[in-house]
């Protein structure tokens, strides 16, 4: 296999990592968006962004609302799909695989590491539901901020998704569309990787 360069190294996670801290350097904000796929019951995809808190040695993790449609669609279908793409660098990696919450110490960590106001928020906020106004959103904002005060409690329906990959593809611009792809595909048996270079 001819991967060396950007693409070398063994290991996918690291080398996401790798291309993610590249990207910090050279985008001009947020270079951990993501866009994140999901399906409803009938198949039909949804697409929005998020925000891509941690690579793990095997899994990546957002952090949601989890009765928001993404949550319930992840929760339904056990299955996720992202793709990260930096217009600096001209790459993309692009991820599918099963879910799991996490919802545990890390996810609490995480809740407590955020902003007064963003952690109220979460609570405040009943993402994906119709909302009557702006004023109603500030109303509930205050009225949390009187119960849960200056330390709240990490909220039970807000928490991280951790993506455990089963393909992972690096994507690298080349010249006249002659673009590099290398599909990283976990093997069924063994838990072990294989990669293929792709045709752009
Ligand atoms: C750059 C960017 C980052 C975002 N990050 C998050 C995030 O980390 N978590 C989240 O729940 N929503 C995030 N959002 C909002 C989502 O795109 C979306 O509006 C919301 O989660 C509701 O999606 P849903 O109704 O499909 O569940 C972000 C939006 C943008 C544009």
């Amino acid at each position: 296999m001819d991967r060396g360069g950007i693409f070398a190294g063994d290991d996918p996670f690291a080398l996401a990592k790798a291309w993610l801290s590249e990207a910090e350097a050279s985008e001009p904000n947020d270079p951990n968006a993501i866009a994140l796929a999901t399906v409803d019951a009938d198949g039909m995809p949804n697409t929005r962004m998020v925000l891509l808190k941690e690579i793990e040695p095997a899994a990546f993790v957002f952090y949601t609302n989890y009765t928001s449609r993404k949550g319930r669609e992840i929760e339904a279908s056990g299955k996720a799909a992202f793709v990260m793409h930096w217009k600096s660098l001209h790459r993309q990696i692009r991820v599918r695989g099963m879910t799991e919450r996490e919802d545990g110490p890390i996810a609490d960590a995480y809740y407590a590491s955020r902003s007064l106001k963003s952690r109220l928020g979460a609570w405040a906020s009943a993402q994906s539901q119709p909302l009557s106004s702006r004023t109603a959103l500030v109303a509930e904002v205050a009225k949390i901020t009187a119960t849960h005060g200056t330390n709240p409690a990490r909220p039970p329906f807000w928490g991280g998704i951790r993506i455990i990959p089963t393909e992972i593809e690096f994507w690298a611009d080349g010249a006249f569309r002659l673009h590099d792809r290398f599909r990283w595909t976990l093997s069924g048996s063994d838990g072990a990787w294989m990669t293929q270079r792709l045709n752009p």
